[in-house]
């Protein structure tokens, strides 16, 4: 068996996505065996104060528990550090973290807007360190699958991509404002819509013009200090054209009744063509015109679960299937592997050019919407 390196984890941020990775270290750690050369150690973890620093370390199993983020990027013994707080602080601690040499990861979105998306990239890349920004609906078996079947050309000439991401937390108009994520964060573009975005780049490529319509259905909600303005998107919609030529379609939402969190996507090509969804992430829907005998053409659904589909040479037998949480583990084990073995993160991962490019499109739907035209999309 191959020597493990040890490589210190420090963290961030204690809620859902702290939980979220924390475990994927954990179970990474065994699952990813014998195969890796790698071994994560929870070294330390930091929250907004230091009692909830001290309180996520003994749950989690971290060896120290602080406040804030200083300590953390200060301490020798950290190479990683992995930014699970919410979207507005992302930016700065990720900075000071590369600047102080650790590899960092990032939750999605990388920053509320291309400006402080680009400041991270900056730093990230004149640091010369590892860097991820965590769209990591790309790491279930059927995604990557999807990925090489398009790589090889299995689907032909690509026309078309269409995503959808529907969410329904704010689809009562009476539901107060704090209890919609959208509305105390940054909207659903930035909350579901980037990983839409990022799934069309990675499977597709480069987006090269958008021409957006951006909603807020219910500008005012009631809040426990009565009504507020909402000015935070609830309905995020773009046509694309992408750089080699592919059309494409974005439609999210947060209103959308009875969608709890569908994403999903279809790639429509010459040879053949995609679906899947994230309601049943192990399976991808395949149409093959010509490989199919006509008595039964039509969609066939793979079951991404056979030794010989990504990842799954370290779970479980084929048709014993995988949730949501082994995306976040299957992406943090292909970081780990990048540090441990110097590989290049992209284009199997998201970096923070990535993060940087979708906080662009981001901002470009936004002003076309505004200016009611198609726009190019300027990197
Ligand atoms: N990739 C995904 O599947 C996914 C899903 C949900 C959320 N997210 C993203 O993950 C990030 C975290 O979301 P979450 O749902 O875990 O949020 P959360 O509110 O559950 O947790 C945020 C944590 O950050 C801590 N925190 C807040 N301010 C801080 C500060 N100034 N310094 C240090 N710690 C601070 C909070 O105490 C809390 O522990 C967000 O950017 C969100 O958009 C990603």
């Amino acid at each position: 068996m191959a020597e493990r390196k040890k490589i210190g984890i420090g963290m961030l941020g204690a809620g859902w996505m702290g939980r979220a990775h924390t475990n994927a270290y954990i179970t990474a750690r065994y699952m990813f065996w014998p195969t890796s050369n790698w071994e994560p150690e929870l070294v330390v973890i930091g929250s907004s104060t230091e009692e909830k620093g001290k309180l996520a370390a003994q749950r989690f199993g971290y060896q120290q528990g602080v406040g804030g983020y200083e300590a953390i990027i200060n301490n020798p013994r950290v190479d990683v550090f992995d930014n699970v707080t919410p979207d507005r602080i992302h930016v700065e601690p990720s900075i000071a973290a590369a600047k102080a040499g650790k590899h960092v990861i990032c939750e999605k979105p990388l920053a509320v807007g291309a400006r402080d998306a680009k400041r991270m990239l900056d730093a990230v890349n004149e640091a010369k360190v590892k860097h991820l920004c965590c769209f990591n609906y790309r790491f279930f078996p059927a995604v990557q699958l999807a990925y090489d079947l398009i790589q090889d050309g299995v689907l032909g000439k690509i026309y078309h991509f269409s995503g959808n991401y529907y969410q329904d937390h704010g689809s009562d108009e009476n539901t107060p404002a704090e209890d919609i994520w959208y509305i105390g964060w940054s909207g659903v573009a930035q909350g579901i819509t980037s990983h839409l975005i990022d799934m069309s780049r990675f499977l597709i490529g480069e987006v090269e013009s958008v021409h957006g319509m951006v909603r807020t259905y219910n500008k005012v909600r009631n809040s426990k200090n009565g009504p507020i303005d909402v000015t935070a998107d609830e309905g995020f919609f773009s046509m694309v054209e992408f750089a080699n030529g592919v059309t494409g379609v974005y439609q999210s939402l947060g209103v959308a009744n009875g969608r709890r969190s569908r994403f999903s996507f279809e790639i429509y090509g010459s040879k053949g063509s995609l679906a899947w969804n994230v309601e049943e992430p192990n399976f991808l829907d395949i149409y093959l015109s010509e490989s199919a005998d006509p008595r039964v053409l039509g969609f066939t659904r793979v079951c991404a679960t056979e030794p010989n589909h990504p990842f799954m040479n370290v779970w479980w037998p084929p048709g014993h299937t995988l949730g949501w949480e082994h995306g976040h583990i299957n992406m943090i084990a292909h970081f780990l592997d990048c540090v441990a073995n110097d590989k290049p993160v992209a284009p199997r991962a998201a970096t923070f050019e990535d993060g940087y490019k979708v906080a662009v499109i981001i901002d470009t739907i936004n002003e076309s919407s505004k200016q009611g035209k198609k726009l190019a999309v300027q990197y």
